[in-house]
């Protein structure tokens, strides 16, 4: 398969629900990246758009196709956000955080008014796990906190998970915030919201790249053409 025509197409179909005038969440990653650049169209045609980009890269990217960078405050109302993953199952349930962003995609994601998920057609599986699982910890005794994760984790099925912290030990910050990923190679994830609670209830523990009930919309792309799947 043309992943990157499938991303394409997912993109420009996610595009047909941005209206002029709507501020957005952008999300991070390669698939995000060909959505990003639709709206470099929309605007050279006229549009006004503004946006809320989820990494540095992203900023990057939108800065360039000409959306507003805003910074939030407590009012911003985000009309859209939409976002890559890495593996989507049939009720919507995501993987996330392959590109580091995870922390800033979940905060951006739940504060829109809808999240639409774009990816192409490898990414739809029928359970998740095969993705290694990104979790973003805080740099601080970060072993300390790789050990609470694998006790969690064998608590919920995961006897010996692998875990592996991103770039290595002694390795400079992962993400655009200076936390650190590890990501836990689980094989495949049965409940998926429950181990995202356990996950997240540890301390040293900032986001899991679960992302459960929060996407509305689906759309999967190959050469083709895309599926669409609603929550
Ligand atoms: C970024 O941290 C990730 O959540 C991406 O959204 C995810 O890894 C998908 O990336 P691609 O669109 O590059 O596959």
């Amino acid at each position: 398969m043309d992943k990157e025509l499938g991303k394409r197409k997912a993109a420009e179909e996610a595009a047909t629900y941005v209206e002029d005038g709507m501020t957005l969440g952008l999300g991070t990653g390669s698939t995000a990246a060909h959505f990003i650049d639709i709206l470099r169209d929309r605007i050279a045609g006229g549009w006004v758009l503004r946006g809320v980009p989820t990494s540095e890269e992203t900023k990057r990217l939108a800065v360039a196709a000409g959306v507003e960078i805003i910074a939030p405050d407590e009012t911003t109302v985000l009309d859209l956000a939409v976002d890559g993953a890495d593996e989507a199952d049939p009720n919507l349930n995501l993987v996330k955080g392959g590109g580091g962003a995870l922390l800033r995609e979940k905060i951006v994601a739940a504060a829109a008014k809808r999240f639409i998920v774009i990816a192409d057609k490898t990414k739809r599986v029928a359970h998740l796990g095969a993705f290694p699982l990104p979790v973003e910890i805080d740099a601080f005794a970060w072993p300390l906190t790789v050990a609470r994760i694998r006790e969690a984790l064998a608590i919920h099925g995961f006897a010996a998970p692998g875990l592996t912290l991103r770039g290595g030990p002694g390795a400079r910050a992962a993400t655009d915030g200076g936390n650190y990923i590890v990501d836990c190679a689980l094989g495949r994830i049965d409940a998926p919201a429950a181990l995202n609670d356990a996950l997240c209830a540890l301390p040293g523990v900032i986001e899991t790249g679960l992302f459960c009930a929060m996407a509305d919309m689906a759309i999967f792309g190959d050469e083709t053409g895309v599926t669409v799947e609603r929550a």
